[in-house]
């Protein structure tokens, strides 16, 4: 079905639809546009998929001419452009991460830029931030020095959405992640994943080895709050937007004993360990916390999800998949 510009829905592709934003960004997309508008693309094949709820293709965003292609088909008006290689995982494979994570966001750009689309939006990430940052309370516009290649890509990625903003008039649109949590699909790659680990080998064993140390503590939100922000972002009026880069967003900030500590008031039996690796030393390069007084001036940005919220409701959801084979005790 091609879209009839006239419609006032519009038409949104998703790449990365089935990672751990994408799944609940469709989720909510389709939620307030309808299925039939929200395409969602990614790299399984279609025919591996269990529960296609609306219009799915396979993709990889690095093929330009089947991107292009999509959009045309479809008369895409919007994308959000979610795949790409985290942090500890890029480390493995720095040029393929950058390769993926650059090239990726050029197509993107260009197919907004050519294809007139009205808007895009493409997650930057507090990995932009690295040791020459405050720790605490990180500002919007701190000197960014990313010490990992997904960070640097985040860096440079931010730099040309401005460039392509500035230069041919597309609306992109951005965030700085924090470290995401979510009980509908898994994290991965990341160095934040351990909050979202902790959830399933406490409910399915009762204990948990961590590779941060006890004391690390990073900027975190639940994907409930990561899901309003995004949407908050793309809704708002183009003419509020006075940041011209990512908005630094700001929610949580936790170590993994403070998470531990809350998982207990709930599990008493849980118990954490540590066997710190290298992804310690990704998490010692960024802020505790980030600043996010320009995202609350110019969208209204407010979380509303803090720790005990988050993990109450995360065990909610979790509890009942691993009931059969719990041996924790939920309290
Ligand atoms: N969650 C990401 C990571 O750990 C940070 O944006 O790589």
């Amino acid at each position: 079905m091609k879209h009839d510009k006239k419609q006032l829905s519009p038409v949104i592709l998703v790449t990365g639809a089935r990672g751990q934003i994408g799944t609940e960004l469709v989720a909510a997309l389709r939620n307030i546009y309808g299925r039939e508008q929200v395409i969602a693309t990614d790299l399984h094949d279609a025919t591996t998929i269990v529960d296609l709820e609306g219009p799915y293709h396979q993709l990889n965003v690095l093929d330009k001419d089947e991107l292009e292609n999509l959009v045309a088909t479809y008369g895409v008006t919007q994308i959000y452009h979610l795949a790409a290689t985290l942090s500890a995982k890029g480390e493995e494979t720095p040029l393929k991460a950058w390769h993926l994570n650059m090239q990726s966001l050029l197509n993107i750009l260009e197919a907004a830029k050519d294809h007139k689309l009205d808007k895009v939006f493409w997650p930057s990430s507090i990995a932009v931030f690295g040791p020459s940052t405050a720790r605490k309370i990180s500002p919007q516009n701190a000197l960014l020095d990313p010490q990992t290649v997904y960070g640097i890509s985040k860096e440079a990625g931010e730099q040309w959405c401005a460039y392509y903003r500035e230069h041919y008039g597309v609306d992109v649109r951005s965030l700085r992640y924090p470290g995401l949590i979510s009980y509908s699909a898994p994290a991965g790659g990341g160095t934040t994943d351990y909050a979202v680990a902790v959830f399933h080998e406490a409910l399915k064993n009762g204990r948990y080895e961590c590779y941060l140390s006890p004391n690390t503590a990073l900027p975190m939100m639940y994907m409930d709050d990561a899901v309003r922000a995004t949407l908050q972002l793309m809704n708002a009026r183009v003419e509020a937007l006075k940041e011209r880069g990512a908005y630094n967003i700001g929610a949580l900030s936790f170590t993994p004993a403070e998470l531990a500590t809350e998982l207990n008031k709930h599990l008493p039996d849980f118990t954490i360990s540590y066997s710190i690796d290298k992804r310690q030393s990704i998490a010692n390069s960024w802020p505790a916390s980030v600043d996010d007084a320009e995202a609350r001036r110019d969208w209204n940005w407010h979380p509303e999800y803090d720790l005990v919220a988050m993990t109450a409701d995360m065990l909610d959801h979790l509890t009942p998949v691993y009931k059969n084979n719990n041996i924790a005790t939920v309290s």
